[in-house]
């Protein structure tokens, strides 16, 4: 049977809370035992697997260089050979917990733009993500990275925002790149805003931005605590208010 995997990408600011909301939907997501979760870590710092207790031994990054390496010393020159390597390196890459895998990206590239190596491996991305009923990207600030190292399309773009102005304008930004520029192909995009103080900026800010909003969190101690004290968001409590949004806004989602 064919089954159709469905992929959230989140993208925002720096610093506005991506990880932590991406961090809370893979908490959701796994109770779901019927779901496979694929939960792609798109930051070079590695903070959705952090967040959620991950040790990565390999990222794709490791595999892109290694695979440099090896064709600038013309060490390989068999496409299918390739192929069936990098296949292998990337499962080996994959950590999987339960129902969740985990995938690391590493890195932005800086040895020059090996692009067909870039393509290569997103294909196996791709292929990869196809065994898996879900998938989550916590992206960097930008779209475009997320179209050029991990996914050629993704079900729902997810902006993520504070309550500030220059988090609202990267929001007003990105949708502009996404949608116009088409940086990434995307079925429906959508914001959720963190960190709220007052109630009223929501209302104000749903006016100013040009995506739906989805849903919002407060300034949440608890979130802060977990991060803090670099506690798993696996053992984020079930009943707290944040992780009931992060889970009312993936079930209207219709995952
Ligand atoms: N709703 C919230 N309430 C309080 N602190 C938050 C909230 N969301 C995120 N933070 C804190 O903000 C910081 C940045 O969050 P993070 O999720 O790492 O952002 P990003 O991935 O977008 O860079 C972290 O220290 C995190 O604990
Ligand atoms: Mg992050």
């Amino acid at each position: 049977m064919d089954k159709k995997t469905k992929s959230i990408a989140l993208c925002g600011k720096g610093g506005v809370g991506k990880t932590s909301v991406a961090a809370l939907m893979v908490k959701n997501l796994a109770k779901r035992k019927d779901l496979k979760i694929l939960a792609i870590d798109a930051d070079p710092s590695v903070g959705l697997c952090t967040a959620l207790g991950i040790q990565v031994k390999k990222t794709v990054d490791n595999i892109r260089n290694d695979l440099i390496r090896s064709i600038k010393k013309r060490e390989k020159t068999d496409k299918d050979a390739t192929l069936n390597m990098l296949d292998y390196e990337l499962f080996d890459a994959l950590t999987e917990i339960n129902n969740v895998g985990f995938l690391a990206i590493g890195r932005p590239e800086s040895e020059g733009c090996f692009c067909k190596v870039n393509s290569l491996l997103k294909d196996i991305i791709q292929d990869l993500a196809k065994s898996f009923d879900v998938v989550l990207i916590d992206g960097e600030a930008g779209v475009e990275q997320i179209n050029r190292r991990v996914m050629k399309t993704i079900d729902h773009l997810i902006m993520i925002s504070d309550t500030s102005a220059k988090g609202i304008n990267v929001v007003n930004t990105i949708k502009h790149l996404a949608q116009d520029n088409k940086a990434v192909d995307y079925k429906s995009m959508g914001m959720i805003l963190n960190r709220v103080r007052d109630e009223n900026d929501v209302q104000s800010i749903r006016k100013n931005v040009l995506v739906d909003v989805l849903g919002w969190l407060h300034e949440d101690e608890l979130i802060r605590d977990f991060d803090f004290h670099g506690k798993s968001f696996f053992d984020f409590p079930d009943d707290a208010g944040a992780c009931k949004i992060v889970n009312q806004i993936i079930r209207n989602l219709q995952i």
